[in-house]
């Protein structure tokens, strides 16, 4: 039988093949080279919401991790909508310069957790103790945790020939994400950090960026496969610039929350993948039946 501490072990071993645990030794929490990390990835997040670990994932496994995810492309839901970067409704109330009305296509694939299967590097790094407790530390957080949701949490992200994903926030607090194949051209991550902040949404500064006027607050962030990504989006400003090519950019998305049994809501689910669960639907019953009337 396989106790705990054996489990833990076993999961480290599983960790360290393709894990690139001499920059990153996950199996050892308490090593200097670790707290280093953790240290820096903290001062990049405070600073401007954005932390790379260059090369986290093993050169030798990346190609292993690149034709997993191509495997699982084939299966994507697509989803194409005109949006604002606020994902909101147009508001002709408002001048014509405002960003909320600025309406830009996005489409976007994505392959939902039910689809990848428990073998894959992806999934596996998704479970990992060692890979929670890593982002926990790099955010400052006691502990967080796997979504419940059965869609959402870990999900692949496809971008093929022609689309993008337009200058938007996130809903969620941080967003973790590595890129398991790179397109041809395009598919360029950028973003501006904090430029808007709880107090001040910066509606003059954000247009300028939209409409391309104003390139002064946008960075660049050249990403490889295998590179993990911890990014906050609710104050940066961020796009994923228009994909083109015939290789198709794959990012696994590593969604994890600050409590546990996290499910997303019903008609969310229904936009983004097309489909909802009976854990969906038992979530939103729930949620009615607390008279709970916050929109999360
Ligand atoms: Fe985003």
């Amino acid at each position: 039988m396989l106790t705990a501490d054996k489990l833990a072990d076993a999961e480290r071993m599983d960790l360290s093949d393709f894990v690139d645990t001499a920059r990153y030794p996950l199996h050892d929490p308490e090593s200097d080279t670790l707290g280093a990390v953790i240290e820096e990835a903290r001062a990049d997040l405070d600073r401007e919401g954005c932390a790379v670990l260059r090369g986290f994932m093993r050169p030798e496994v990346l190609e292993q991790a690149r034709r997993e995810s191509m495997d699982l492309a084939d299966r994507s839901f697509y989803n194409t909508a005109d949006v604002n970067a606020y994902f909101t409704a147009d508001d002709p109330s408002l001048p014509e310069s405002d960003p909320r009305r600025m309406f830009m296509r996005r489409t976007s694939g994505f392959v939902t957790r039910d689809l990848i299967t428990a073998d894959t590097l992806i999934h596996r790094l998704y479970v990992s103790t060692a890979m929670k407790s890593l982002v926990a530390r790099c955010l400052g957080e006691d502990a967080i945790y796997e979504y419940a949701d059965p869609f959402a949490g870990l999900v692949l992200n496809v971008l093929p020939d022609g689309t993008e994903q337009p200058w938007h926030y996130d809903t969620n607090e941080f967003i973790v994400t590595m890129m398991t194949q790179q397109p041809e051209t395009g598919g360029v991550f950028e973003y501006c950090p904090n430029i808007r902040t709880p107090g001040d949404e910066n509606h003059a500064g954000v247009g300028g960026v939209i409409r391309g006027e104003d390139r002064t607050p946008v960075k660049q962030l050249a990403l490889r496969p295998g590179d993990l990504q911890l990014f906050k989006g609710r104050f940066s400003l961020h796009r994923i610039t228009q994909v083109s090519g015939e290789t198709p950019r794959l990012t696994a998305i590593f969604a994890y929350s600050q409590e546990p049994d996290m499910v997303g809501r019903l008609e969310r689910t229904r936009q983004l993948y097309g489909r909802v669960s009976e854990k969906h639907i038992q979530a939103e019953t729930r949620r009615v039946e607390r008279h709970d009337a916050l929109i999360d």
